[in-house]
């Protein structure tokens, strides 16, 4: 077994760890919620959520990964030997397996999309909405692509902690923001522009229901990787002087940022091509987009090109980064509980993981039609790992600091033993105690009995 290392730089924490929380989740998912949910009213609520219930369950995840200094499975079974809540690491890392093995489809999507932005070959497309499903119902293509994305991600584990996850995080996340910017230059350059701003910063109160309420607070697990190992795994390589709260709060708006960013690249862009729909759902960035894209290939013919081909980088960027934390969550187990080595360990992790994402991929075309419990295979992974598990996961965690870890033992992990001040520490307790369980209990018996 291989020597266990720790992130070498505080930049180093801090990138990898919002790599791990700027992915899809930001550029895909927020803006299409937002969409969905009726615009700047939804981002209030989401900024809510990630307030006071995302950044106290990073930290708490933080707390056990950085005491243990163990892949998550261990670390619940270290702090807690013989009991139950063992049962909380196990479920972690398995949610994490399988996320994973649908990420990479998606993933290799937008590997897709890019290549066919750089080729031309999108400026050319008709039909962008036939174009889409037949590529995503086709037998092997999708295949292909999340293969290759699967392979990306698989040489930067096999790498290690230092020489891998930070060095590609420390490259790839300024290059993302970096894009980012240049993308809402892009996009506020299109024409009627201002009405997509209008739409993201003018709320709209009366579309608020319980379920947007839900849809923000699943957002925010999802787009913070919690309750999935990542963050416990990531944090098992953080040394005793990284500062676990500032941390947290640090990247929790790296992630916040730019999940609105992406908003203000997409719905200027949208909303400047007449009838194009915002709530057109998953739809949003390959279809919607790409129809934004054509028109502007049409009139400023480079804006479009490099429109296209920039935020299909940022998307693959983005997914990589975070398809590396899912990735490492399951291989420091296997390879902290096996004899082999880290190269071997991360290469069993990404077969079998992309043997489940063939199925995955598979039910978006020749097996669209089987289904268990009315859902198709990617439907059913994505609502039990990110609707059932993730929720319940992040129940267990609040309670479990909250009352089974011993109140001193999270004190000196949060203050870095009385050596940084944590003023809000009370208030945090109090938080994972009693109201964090409530809400997501409530939100998740409600969603339960609908
Ligand atoms: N947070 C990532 C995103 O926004 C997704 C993710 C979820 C990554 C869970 C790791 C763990 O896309």
């Amino acid at each position: 077994m291989e020597t266990r290392k720790n992130f070498g730089s505080r930049l180093g924490v801090v990138l990898a760890a919002a790599g791990s929380a700027v992915g899809l989740g930001n550029v895909w998912r927020f803006p299409t919620e937002v969409g969905n949910n009726g615009g700047a009213a939804f981002i209030l609520i989401y900024l809510l959520c990630v307030l006071l219930i995302g950044v106290p369950v990073m930290i708490s995840e933080f707390l056990i990964g950085r005491h243990t200094h163990a892949n998550t499975i261990s670390a619940y079974a270290r702090l807690a030997p013989g009991s139950w809540w063992r049962i909380e690491g196990v479920a972690g890392v398995f949610v994490a397996f399988l996320i994973l093995s649908y990420y990479v489809i998606i993933s290799g999507w937008t590997l897709y999309y890019l290549v066919q932005s750089c080729t031309g070959a999108l400026a050319a497309e008709q039909d962008f909405k036939a174009g889409f499903s037949s590529f995503v119902s086709h037998p092997w293509w999708p295949v292909v692509y999340g293969c290759i994305f699967m392979a990306m991600t698989h040489v930067v584990i096999a790498r290690g902690v230092q020489s891998g996850i930070e060095r590609f995080s420390k490259v790839m996340m300024p290059l993302l923001l970096v894009i980012i910017v240049v993308l809402v230059a892009c996009s506020f350059s299109m024409p009627g522009a201002r009405e997509g701003l209008h739409f993201l910063l003018k709320p709209d109160f009366s579309k608020v229901s319980t379920r947007v309420m839900l849809s923000a607070m699943g957002q925010a697990f999802f787009s913070l990787s919690l309750a999935m190992g990542c963050l416990c795994t990531y944090a098992s390589y953080f040394g005793p002087e990284t500062r676990l709260v500032r941390t947290a709060v640090n990247v929790s708006l790296i992630d916040t940022m730019v999940a609105i960013l992406s908003g203000f690249i997409i719905f200027p862009a949208v909303f400047s091509v007449a009838g194009v729909q915002v709530d057109e759902g998953p739809g949003l960035v390959f279809i919607t987009l790409p129809n934004v894209f054509h028109m502007a290939f049409h009139s400023l013919p480079l804006l479009g090109y490099v429109f296209s081909v920039l935020f299909y980088l940022l998307l693959l960027l983005a997914a990589l980064t975070s398809a590396m934390s899912l990735h490492e969550s399951v291989t420091a187990y296997v390879l902290e509980t096996t004899h082999i080595s880290r190269r071997q360990a991360s290469a069993l992790v990404s077969v079998s993981c992309m043997l489940l994402g063939v199925a995955c991929s598979l039910s978006f075309g020749p097996w669209s039609d089987f289904k268990v419990f009315g859902l198709t295979i990617f439907e059913l992974f994505d609502f039990a790992a990110s609707k059932v598990i993730m929720l319940l996961s992040g129940i267990v965690i609040c309670l479990f600091v909250g009352w089974r870890l011993d109140r001193q033992l999270v004190y000196d992990e949060v203050t870095n033993y009385g050596t940084v001040p944590f003023r809000l520490f009370r208030f945090y307790v109090f938080l994972i105690r009693y109201v964090i369980p409530v809400i997501i209990g409530v939100i998740f018996v409600n969603e339960l009995l609908r």
